[in-house]
């Protein structure tokens, strides 16, 4: 045969493999509001750049109830491409192709562009939209998954790795993603559980819809499982462009810098009127974030979540930075468990991948009562503490209000290593607010006078002065400077020139027992 005849064939054999399950099935798949798995990676990478692998792959499957059907390339879709010019290596899973299922090939496909992933220090970007383990192929299947588990952990810490939920996430397919670093879902048409409805239903007489079992709103708000949320898979996939901005390549690199004309020194007088007067009203802690990063944007992580502490990335004179907040507009912005964890788990995820991490403190303290105590707020604080103890990355601090008692030590504190601490004037740093302090010191005392408020209100304004202010801190060089709100910007961005070189390590060791 000529060689005209041959890339005649491989065109043939291209447009076969491109056609996943098929035409029908294809149109099933965007009946349901959803696309196929390479117009999602036309949706998300650079136009052109993407390189498959693995296009000739077939299944070992056995034939039961699949006859002789075998696809081109199986039901995943792998290989390299690029987002924003800087590369990245993709899985996508082919849902028309026996429902995405994860047949021993198809983790074959996956394991080999992580290793490519990890080998040449790139992200790895899942589309997920599978059935889970392939029935056909029993422990073949499950070795698959397992496989696909460990290369996750190895490759924990070292590129970042992001997954995007795009349709059902069954069984086997929801711990790939839950151990990666980030979980992208789509509204209404992405759903992870362990096992569906109907199992829920003959296990515990339970009626629940797929919604409301794992939909998006459920991870988003409920369980965390999900970081980010887009409203379609356009969206979605834009998200994800966009998260990559703020991260590096590998743990041996820094986030891109990227300039804005948002000028460094840029004085904002709104910021120093945003805390009350009233220490108990509170403000939305987004409001100081949006003033003082570059452009007013912020990436917010978890936005639904334990809203009483704020997480994402933004960029501050060009520099990627990680941002932590307690939210004094919800629950006052206590820690409590969900808090904890969430706060904790983002720090962790920039001092992997060497991001500087910006605190925002104003905080009461940790939640009081039983139902808190149960449900373990000693390790979740614990985990909060720990993270921040361990983290090596420059890290920042600003106290707007209220720092107090083991919530001050937590949160980036002088003591845990804060490279600069900086205070507002309206800064309580105590061990417990005003009032609290003076029932227990003035217990006796209040008990025998006629007027028990007049004399709180004074005391209160006595233990202020004395003792909840920022300069007894500053005194002892725990707070480095109390600044004006307005310069809060340029002091951070000229703190994060300073320090960006910094060294400090953690003594050598195998890897330390985090209070899981
Ligand atoms: C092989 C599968 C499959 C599977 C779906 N298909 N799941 N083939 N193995 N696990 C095939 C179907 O036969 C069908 O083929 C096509 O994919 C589409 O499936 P439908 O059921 O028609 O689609 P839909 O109605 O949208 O429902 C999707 C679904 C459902 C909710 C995902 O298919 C489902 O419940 N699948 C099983 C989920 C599950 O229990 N998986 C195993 C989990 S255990 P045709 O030829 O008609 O297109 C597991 C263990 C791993 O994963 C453990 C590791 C720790």
């Amino acid at each position: 045969m000529s060689l005209d005849g041959k890339i005649e064939d491989l065109r043939a054999l291209r447009g076969q493999s491109h056609l996943g399950g098929g035409e029908e099935r294809i149109k099933r798949q965007h009946d349901a509001g959803r696309n196929t798995a390479r117009e999602r990676l036309d949706i998300l990478l650079d136009p052109g750049s993407f390189r498959e692998l693995d296009g000739f792959v077939t299944h070992r499957s056995s034939d039961f109830g699949l006859g002789n059907q075998k696809y081109l390339g199986d039901s995943v879709v792998t290989g390299w491409g690029t987002i924003n010019g800087r590369l990245v290596y993709v899985f996508s899973q082919d849902f028309t192709v026996m429902g995405g299922s994860v047949s021993e090939v198809h983790a074959e496909k996956i394991i080999k562009v992580m290793h490519m992933a990890m080998k040449t220090g790139a992200p790895i970007i899942g589309l997920n939209d599978s059935g889970g383990a392939r029935i056909q192929e029993g422990v073949a299947s499950l070795s698959g998954y397992a496989s696909i588990f460990l290369q996750n952990t190895l490759a924990s810490g070292v590129i970042p790795q992001l997954s995007v939920i795009m349709g059902p996430s069954a069984g086997g397919s929801v711990y790939s993603p839950a151990l990666t670093d980030f979980i992208f879902m789509v509204k209404d048409t992405s759903y992870m559980f362990i096992t569906g409805p109907d199992v829920v239903k003959s296990v515990t007489h339970e009626e629940v819809t797929f919604e409301e079992l794992g939909g998006a709103s459920v991870h988003a708000s409920k369980s965390g499982v999900a970081h980010v949320v887009g409203e379609n898979e356009t969206q979605t996939l834009l998200l994800v462009r966009e998260m990559l901005s703020y991260l590096p390549q590998n743990n041996m690199e820094d986030a891109p810098f990227i300039a804005s004309h948002d000028d460094p020194l840029r004085a904002d007088q709104e910021l120093d009127s945003i805390v009350p007067d009233n220490p108990n009203k509170p403000y939305d802690i987004k409001d100081v974030v949006h003033r003082v990063v570059d452009d007013g944007i912020f990436y917010e992580i978890h936005a639904e979540y334990a809203q009483n502490i704020v997480v994402g990335f933004a960029r501050m004179g060009g520099h990627s930075v990680g941002i932590v907040g307690n939210q004094p507009i919800v629950l006052a912005g206590v820690l409590d468990i969900k808090a904890s964890q969430k706060a904790a788990r983002f720090i962790r995820f920039c001092d992997c991948f060497n991001i500087p991490i910006i605190t925002f403190v104003d905080v009461p303290g940790y939640m009081p009562g039983t139902e808190q105590e149960h449900n373990g707020i000693i390790m979740a604080g614990a985990k909060l503490l720990y993270a921040y103890c361990e983290a090596t990355v420059p890290k920042l601090t600003v106290t707007t209000r209220k720092a107090y008692g083991g919530a001050y030590c937590v949160m980036s504190s002088k003591h845990i290593r804060g490279d600069l601490n900086l205070a507002w004037p309206s800064a309580e740093i105590a061990v417990m607010g005003p009032e609290g302090a003076v029932e227990i010191i003035y217990r006796r005392d209040l008990k025998e006078t006629d007027d028990a408020s007049g004399m709180k209100a004074q005391l209160a304004t006595e233990y202020r002065e004395k003792l909840a202010n920022p300069y007894v801190a500053a005194a002892r060089g725990f707070v480095d400077d109390v600044i004006e709100p307005r310069d809060t910007r340029a002091r951070l961005i000229n703190g994060l020139e300073v320090f960006q070189n910094k060294r400090d390590n953690n003594p050598p060791k195998k890897h330390g027992n985090i209070p899981l």
